[in-house]
């Protein structure tokens, strides 16, 4: 079982990027956690991050075409982007699994932090547990797919 596991802008800056917010720990620390969370729990996991909305839009047909599920951070895009949204649709329409997960949790913060254009097309939502949020979602996609 394939599982993308797809971050959005900044999020390469963990660990520099207001650690306050999200945390000491780095990007590149992300991705391992990742390799270690997948390993665990039989999936095949891989972490990608870009700053740039069409990458992250070809990454979401991506994992369409090739029936993989997705772990999504979609960082600032997640309030407003639309094509990012129609992207994500195809996913759970497909009858692939999509989480959002956020380090933070938005509702908790400024007030345009609280609209998720993704949730509503999302299979489930995971915000606030920092790296944790990742293992949660990759661990709902395994307990759900088993
Ligand atoms: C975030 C929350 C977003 O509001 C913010 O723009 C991010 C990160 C999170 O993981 O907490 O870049 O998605």
């Amino acid at each position: 079982t394939s599982v993308l596991v797809l971050n959005g802008p900044n999020l390469g800056r963990l660990g520099v990027r207001e650690p306050e917010v999200y945390g000491s720990a780095s990007y590149p620390d992300l991705v391992a956690a990742g390799k270690t969370w997948g390993a665990e729990l039989g999936l095949d996991v891989e972490v990608r991050q870009s700053d740039d909305e069409s990458e992250l839009v070809g990454w979401l047909h991506e994992a369409v075409d090739a029936g993989a599920h997705v772990v999504l951070n979609p960082a600032a895009f997640t309030h407003y982007s639309y094509a990012l949204r129609d992207a994500a649709a195809q996913v759970t329409t497909a009858g692939l699994l999509l989480v959002e997960v956020h380090l933070s949790n938005p509702a908790a913060r400024e007030s345009f932090r609280h609209l998720s254009v993704i949730g509503a097309i999302a299979t489930g939502t995971i915000a606030g547990f920092g790296f944790d949020s990742y293992r949660l979602a990759l661990s709902a996609i395994a307990t759900r797919l088993a």
